[in-house]
């Protein structure tokens, strides 16, 4: 049974615009949100309060999250990795934040240079400040099928991380296929072993298309239950820290299925390759979502 309804989280101009070379200018990130926003995305994760050494691409997280239009029904979460980008994200108007743990422990240590239980207790901290704000707090696993240092990894790793960020309060868990090696093959008794600890209900996916895998997987993910989807406008995307992953998954590619499953989203797939267009010419180059490459030519 496939659910009626799926909401996509988008991602690109976090996901998307952590792992481009050139920085992009704020003022161009702030228009790239409101055009998301106009296409009837609900979400649109913003930018990340993170070390400006470790990505500079993000370092004017304060000016692009004072900049943007804050809409009551739309809602703008930013990453946060300690309590120090928790206070600076609160200090900026954010309404909701992102922790984000792998599954990995190379991984953890390679991109936020710590171990996976010092972490969850960064996060503890993080969420404990939340609730006290009445911050939402979503959290991210990432390398749940694979890592780039040590291959494959084990659902039970997943499954222990994504139960930690559920119990300290985060209110929807996104399971990151970060390097995008995933197959239905390994997706699925990953979730399988996730929503043995956590509900269904409270879980979202998100996977990076380096093998042409993400639909598949999305597809398998809805077939389970799921009911929330990540992906990035034009397939923007990748993360600095784990070299040769692409973006995640084009949220067009992602809203032609969906729709062609005759699943709602609420989403113009019209104004969304708007959305695209903008930023691929901004960046001067060719989208990679094959559906608005595709619905251009016609
Ligand atoms: P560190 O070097 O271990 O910690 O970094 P530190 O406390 O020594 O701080 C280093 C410097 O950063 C210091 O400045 C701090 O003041 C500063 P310096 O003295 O060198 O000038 N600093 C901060 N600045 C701004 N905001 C902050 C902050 N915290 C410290 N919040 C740290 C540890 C976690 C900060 C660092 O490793 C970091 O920022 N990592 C972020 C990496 C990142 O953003 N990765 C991409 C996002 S995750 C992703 O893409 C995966 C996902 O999409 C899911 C999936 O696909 O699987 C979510
Ligand atoms: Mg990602």
């Amino acid at each position: 049974d496939l659910p009626r309804f799926v909401k996509v989280v988008e991602v690109g101009p976090r996901d998307g615009l952590q792992n481009e070379k050139n920085i992009v200018p704020t003022s161009v990130k702030i228009e790239l949100i409101h055009k998301l926003v106009a296409s009837g995305l609900s979400v649109v994760e913003a930018t990340s309060f993170v070390s400006p050494r470790w990505v500079p691409q993000l370092a004017d997280a304060k000016d692009v999250l004072e900049g943007i239009q804050h809409a009551p029904d739309v809602r703008f979460p930013v990453l946060t990795p300690n309590l120090r980008g928790f206070e600076a994200a609160v200090a900026a108007g954010a309404k909701e934040v992102a922790v984000f743990a792998s599954a990995s422990e190379s991984f953890s240590k390679s991109n936020i240079n710590c171990t996976i239980e010092e972490s969850l207790a960064r996060y503890r901290d993080v969420t404990s400040a939340a609730k006290k704000h009445g911050i939402r707090i979503r959290g991210y696993v990432s390398c749940v099928v694979g890592c780039p240092v040590e291959g494959v990894v084990h659902p039970s790793k997943v499954a222990y991380v994504a139960k930690e960020l559920y119990d300290m309060g985060c209110a929807e868990i996104s399971l990151g296929d970060t390097i995008g090696v995933g197959t239905p093959g390994r997706v699925v008794p990953m979730l399988e072993a996730v929503m043995a600890v956590v509900p269904a209900d409270k879980l979202a996916v998100h996977f990076h298309d380096t093998y042409g895998q993400a639909l598949a997987n999305i597809l398998v993910s809805l077939q389970m239950g799921i009911g929330v989807v990540d992906s990035s406008v034009s397939g923007l995307g990748g993360c600095p820290y784990a070299k040769g992953a692409t973006g995640n998954v084009a949220t067009e590619d992602v809203v032609y299925m969906l729709h062609g499953l005759g699943i709602e989203t609420n989403v113009d797939l019209g104004k969304l390759m708007d959305a695209g267009d903008y930023i691929c010419k901004h960046l001067d180059r060719p989208s990679g979502s094959k559906t608005a490459t595709a619905l251009c030519r016609l």
